[in-house]
């Protein structure tokens, strides 16, 4: 698992190796992010967006393009320096979300929270903890949005596992909604899940 080094080395060329790759792990890639973009409701003008992980910005820059006041955490200091020259008025915090919320979110509510290919560096019980704490963020009628490599079930995220063996990274730990679930409902979080490729889908908590 990529530590925040790691991630600055990779950021340069993070957009263009997304590009290429075929497969695990990006398999979909800009449909999870079209799917994400297209649960925001655009009806209220600005709505005020965090996005968890934000990296390059790919899919921040679009909700940036179309009026949103952005926030965004990301522990990598060259991804945030990219994400910031194509977005000079949002605000990026420099933040590990393993560690919890960073104070400068903790008093702001947003309209949506997004997160892509993000949360799978947090283990099923942290990301529960983390989803409820972002919860805890949105005003009235909110949504949290999160496209990732993710499984609907279990079976089909061995099927996954079994069907790409060499490049599976056995340290990354992806949503498989039908083990999920009961945690978050249990914690109120009402959640729904959409499969979007072979191996990613898009969980909405509201
Ligand atoms: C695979 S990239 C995804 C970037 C972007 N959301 C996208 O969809 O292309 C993961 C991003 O999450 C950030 N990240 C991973 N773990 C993090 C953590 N614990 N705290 C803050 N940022 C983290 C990385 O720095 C990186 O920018």
């Amino acid at each position: 698992m990529l530590n925040d080094t790691g991630f600055d080395l990779w950021a340069e060329n993070y957009d263009r190796y997304v590009a290429e790759s075929n497969g695990y792990p990006f398999e979909g890639y800009y449909d999870v992010l079209d799917h994400v973009y297209n649960r925001i409701d655009w009806d209220t003008p600005g709505p005020k967006i965090l996005d968890v992980g934000f990296g390059t910005g790919t899919l921040t820059y679009r909700l940036y393009r179309n009026g949103a006041k952005v926030y965004g955490i990301d522990f990598s200091s060259k991804m945030t320096e990219i994400a910031r020259r194509k977005m000079p008025e949002a605000h990026f915090i420099e933040a590990d979300f393993s560690r919890g919320l960073p104070d400068e979110v903790k008093n702001v509510k947003f309209d949506f929270i997004v997160s892509t290919y993000a949360l799978h560096h947090l283990d099923n019980e942290h990301k529960v903890d983390f989803i409820a704490e972002l919860k805890s963020l949105l005003n009235p009628g909110g949504k949290i949005i999160i496209g990732d490599i993710a499984f609907k079930t279990t079976s089909e995220f061995e099927k996954c596992r079994l069907y790409y063996p060499d490049g599976w990274d056995e340290d990354e730990i992806y949503i498989v909604f039908d083990e999920i679930r009961s945690s978050l409902l249990s914690r109120g979080l009402d959640c729904t899940y959409t499969q979007v490729s072979d191996c990613a889908g898009v969980l909405v908590i509201e």
